[in-house]
């Protein structure tokens, strides 16, 4: 039974404006989310839970939902991105990754944005948020599965610097090296922000729709 410090909820719960004015409250998950998670998968696409799952899924069953909302925030953690502008802030994104028992420094990821949120930056940002918390966390690589035909999320992990491998027909397997990305980043004022949300030392308000740009919504601002 996890119990939820709220300290370090509120700490990490920040407004995140995305560059097309969209506006989400970005926390870690609860075990309070249960029914959100629920009503968020009923609004996903066949194709989306697909995509996410790797197996046609109708429901998500109770063992399921607690092993998604009751997590340690160590070992495993996950974002929730919740829709300011709508009734009762229903969540339409969320990013979690795992660790491997056998190798501590890397963790499994995966995103997920409801299909009517897609294509703001919403995806791209998660994985990055999710990362900042990953490396304070001790982790350096996140790896998994995606569908060979899985575009979107494909474009999401170029933009986090991926490296991709074809295991079998149709799976490509993924490694995101987290410190290559964070080199990257360093020094921009986007870093910095990501660095202190995970930290539980970031702004109540991020405007990040002004990091964004068509070749990376990450990239650094001007004159950081
Ligand atoms: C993958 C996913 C998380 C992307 O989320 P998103 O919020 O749409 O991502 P972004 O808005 O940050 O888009 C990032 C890039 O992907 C591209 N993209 C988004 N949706 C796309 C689509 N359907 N087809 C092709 N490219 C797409 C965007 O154009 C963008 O590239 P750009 O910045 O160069 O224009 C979302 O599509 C999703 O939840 N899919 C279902 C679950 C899934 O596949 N998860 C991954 C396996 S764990």
């Amino acid at each position: 039974m996890i119990v939820t410090d709220e300290d370090f909820i509120r700490g990490r719960t920040t407004e995140v404006v995305l560059h097309d004015g969209t506006r989400v409250h970005l926390r870690p998950i609860v075990p309070e989310d249960k029914d959100r998670l629920r009503a968020a998968f009923e609004r996903l696409s066949p194709e989306s839970r697909y995509r996410r799952f790797m197996s046609p899924m109708d429901e998500l069953s109770d063992e399921m939902l607690a092993h998604l909302t009751e997590i340690d925030y160590v070992d495993h953690f996950a974002w929730a991105a919740l829709a300011m502008d709508e009734p009762g802030e229903p969540g339409v994104g969320v990013a979690r990754y795992v660790r491997l028992e056998d190798q501590p420094a890397v963790a499994e990821a995966a995103v997920t944005v409801v299909d009517d949120f897609q294509g703001r930056g919403l995806g791209t940002f998660l994985l990055d948020a999710l990362g900042a918390v990953a490396l304070e966390n001790g982790i350096k690589t996140f790896s998994g599965y995606v569908l060979d035909g899985n575009k979107a999320i494909r474009e999401v992990l170029e933009q986090v610097g991926v490296r991709f491998r074809y295991d079998s027909p149709g799976l490509v397997k993924v490694e995101v090296d987290l410190p290559a990305r964070a080199e990257e980043l360093r020094g921009s004022r986007a870093y910095e922000v990501l660095r202190a949300i995970a930290r539980g030392e970031g702004p109540n308000l991020l405007r990040w729709g002004a990091f964004w740009t068509p070749s990376g919504p990450a990239a650094p601002a001007p004159g950081a």
